[in-house]
């Protein structure tokens, strides 16, 4: 594999040209031919140390940012908030430095406050990953999901891209809008206006966003069809009128499921509310690359991880 150019961090989509996401998108195709093999391991990273710094709660992240760097070789330490200084009141910023002292080359971070990861990269002079922070950003999900796009529908550009769901909470959304524009997409935002936020707020970033209250119009002619999580634990009571109803104004039901197409791809990024906004049979479609997007975040983390330590 070549090296590539040296980057520090990786917060956002949003200082990521099209020739970068091209690269780490051909970075993760290598990856998954790493991880195809029966031993799944090169030395990329041997030596190197990896801390997970998560003070939230994840799962799949969590576990998929470990496996790729032990994938790599590398040392992975997980650090969670919980029977940490953080519970003394020791400060980000303190606890960064100590991880610099301690040796880390690379801080992966996930935190409920967004901008979180702006601060440890001011404070770290290794490479900084973005895990999730707060409702702003998760690239490395949004990198996946271009990845298993691409996988399964061949390109990005030109397709119609449907993001369903409680976009106003969502890192997931900000990131992937970033990503798929950039990539050429069309990309329609659907949800109830107080789960969406004020329009203008989307257009003056994006003016090439389509904004949709009806995603029964939204699905017509769409390529991929993207369900978001509700996110209850960021969301004040009052913003929905019932689940039943959001259902079943939003949520991808069976009837839906059969307007949609067998072509167009339904994704989600986990964790799902089953019978919510995504019914079990849709999760579970021929068309659903749901756990083709789990799978890929292992070799999306393993890229990222090379190309800012390797
Ligand atoms: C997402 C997250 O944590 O932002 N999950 C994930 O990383 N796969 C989405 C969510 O929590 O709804």
């Amino acid at each position: 594999m070549e090296h590539p150019p040296r980057r520090h961090q990786v917060i956002d989509l949003d200082d990521l040209s099209t020739e970068e996401i091209e690269e780490i998108l051909a970075t993760t195709e290598s990856m998954k031919e790493v991880l195809s093999r029966e031993i799944k391991q090169v030395p990329a990273l041997r030596g190197r140390n990896v801390v997970n710094m998560f003070f939230e709660d994840s799962t799949r992240t969590r576990i998929s940012f470990e496996l790729a760097a032990r994938a790599l070789s590398a040392n992975i330490v997980n650090f969670t908030a919980r029977g940490s200084s953080v519970e003394k009141g020791e400060s980000l910023i303190d606890t960064v430095r100590t991880l610099q002292s301690l040796g880390a080359d690379i801080v992966v971070i996930r935190h409920s406050q967004s901008g979180a990861p702006y601060l440890v990269a001011r404070h770290f002079q290794g490479a900084v990953i973005n895990a999730g922070d707060g409702r702003h950003a998760h690239p490395t999900q949004a990198l996946l999901d271009l990845f298993t796009i691409r996988e399964r529908l061949g390109q990005v550009r030109d397709l119609r891209v449907v993001i369903v769901g409680d976009i106003v909470h969502s890192r997931v959304a900000r990131s992937n809008i970033w990503g798929l524009t950039r990539m050429g997409a069309h990309v329609t935002l659907c949800a109830p206006p107080t789960l969406l936020g004020p329009s203008q707020h989307w257009l003056a970033t994006w003016p090439n966003l389509t904004i949709s209250h009806s995603l029964d119009e939204a699905i017509k002619g769409a390529d991929v069809v993207m369900a978001l999580r509700l996110q209850k634990e960021r969301m004040q009571a009052g913003l929905l009128p019932s689940l039943r109803e959001y259902t079943r104004a939003y949520g991808i039901t069976p009837e839906r499921l059969a307007q949609i197409g067998e072509g167009t791809l339904i994704m989600h990024p986990g964790p799902m509310n089953e019978g919510v906004e995504i019914s079990p049979e849709a999760a579970t479609a021929p068309n659903s690359v749901i756990e083709a997007q789990v799978t890929n975040g292992v070799a999306v983390r393993m890229a990222l991880l090379y190309r800012l330590a390797g």
